[in-house]
């Protein structure tokens, strides 16, 4: 009997230990995988923050010594992830583990797919462009936000043309994401803020994409409601670690959505705004999550109120309008909350960046989940209601 694949869903995740101290645990999985020579991916911050030297110790305490690069910025750049495979290649390492948020672990898939696809990080742009398995790849996130460590993609900031690519494959999930939400103790109250808001974008865009399915929605609407009950409160009790523990969650749940329903214009939008400007990604999405959500109800109307009911917007009683309305204060007075209150205009973008971030932002593959069909005008409009 013919199949339709048009009703088939995959999902995919890593093997995923969650709990505080699974950090600790990485010398045990180097063990078991016979691993001898890993390259820890991380960067000046995470080694500050001290993590990077506890995975090590993990490592020596079984008698493996790892090669360290830590030369990634924010945004990680293409030539930071071609000499990083240059250093990993002549060392003669057998392994990846990345510590530290979204750029180290997107920079270490970078290598990885380098290491063994041999070639160029920007010929691998787009959809299933990667043949060969990465080396083992043993993932410790330390924000709770962009779940590079669970998902499919790897953002690499093209620096010639002056945007991020989106690289999307299973083969770029880690074996191995030790989750460990004492991690996330380091992070400043703005980061902790930019990051909290990229997974509630995560959950959202996963949620409304033309790629979800019931597997996905459980995982995006759980992230949510984690998000409402435990994200506000971290402004008062940023040391409370039963609530780290929660955002940390709700991250790991919007990463497996995003990850198998891939995302929207808020993440093609951003992804155009850190090339060509090199914003933060969680900043980035936090500025535009609002304006997207309103461009983008009226297609998806049954899903954003689910969204807004899951946020605690009381619907009953209230016309679509009002509920979209509702929405968006929602989502912006949760960003004023956290601390996140400047506009594109105040983070220097300007009104003739506009033209140019829509044609880069157009061309996203992230674009292409999102429930409305965006034209570059479309795009333009909603650049110019977030400046
Ligand atoms: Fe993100």
């Amino acid at each position: 009997m013919p199949v339709s694949i048009e009703n088939l869903r995959k999902f995919v995740a890593p093997e995923i230990i969650f709990g505080n101290g699974s950090r600790h645990l990485a010398g045990e999985y180097c063990k078991k995988f016979y691993i001898q020579t890993p390259m820890i991916v991380t960067d000046p911050g995470v080694i500050a923050a001290g993590w990077a030297d506890q995975v090590k110790q993990s490592l020596l305490d079984h008698g493996i010594e790892p090669v360290m690069f830590s030369d990634v910025t924010p945004n990680p750049r293409d030539h930071e992830v071609m000499e990083g495979t240059r250093q990993y290649l002549d060392a003669g390492c057998d392994a990846i583990i990345a510590v530290g948020g979204g750029s180290p672990m997107d920079c270490a898939k970078g290598m990885g797919i380098v290491a063994s696809n041999k070639g160029h990080i920007l010929d691998y742009e787009g959809v299933d462009q990667i043949s060969a398995p990465l080396p083992p790849m043993i993932f410790i996130p330390t924000t709770a936000g962009t779940s590079a460590d669970v998902s499919q993609f790897c953002i690499i900031n093209n620096t010639g043309e002056k945007v991020k690519i989106a690289i999307i494959s299973k083969i770029v999930i880690p074996d191995i994401a030790l989750i460990d939400p004492e991690t996330t103790t380091t992070m400043d109250p703005y980061l902790t803020a930019c990051t909290g808001m990229d997974a509630m974008a995560h959950a959202i865009e996963a949620f409304v994409s033309t790629a979800s399915s019931k597997m996905t929605d459980i995982h995006a609407l759980e992230a949510l409601r984690l998000l409402n009950t435990h994200l506000p409160k971290i402004t008062t009790a940023p040391d409370d670690m039963e609530l780290r523990e929660n955002i940390m969650l709700a991250s790991m749940e919007a990463g497996l959505a995003f990850s198998n329903a891939v995302l929207g214009a808020v993440h093609a939008m951003a992804h155009s705004l850190g090339g060509l400007l090199d914003l933060p990604h969680g900043e980035c999405n936090s500025l535009l999550l609002e304006h997207v959500v309103n461009f983008n109800f009226d297609s998806a109307p049954e899903k954003f109120i689910v969204i807004a009911q899951t946020l605690g917007v009381h619907t009953r009683g209230l016309t679509q309008v009002q509920i979209k309305l509702a929405l968006f204060e929602k989502i912006r007075s949760l960003r004023f909350h956290l601390g996140i209150s400047k506009s594109l205009g105040l983070v220097n973008v300007r009104a003739q960046d506009i033209p140019h971030l829509s044609e880069k932002a157009l061309n996203d593959a992230c674009l292409l989940t999102n429930p409305r069909d965006a034209n570059k005008r479309d795009i333009q409009v909603i650049y110019e209601e977030a400046l």
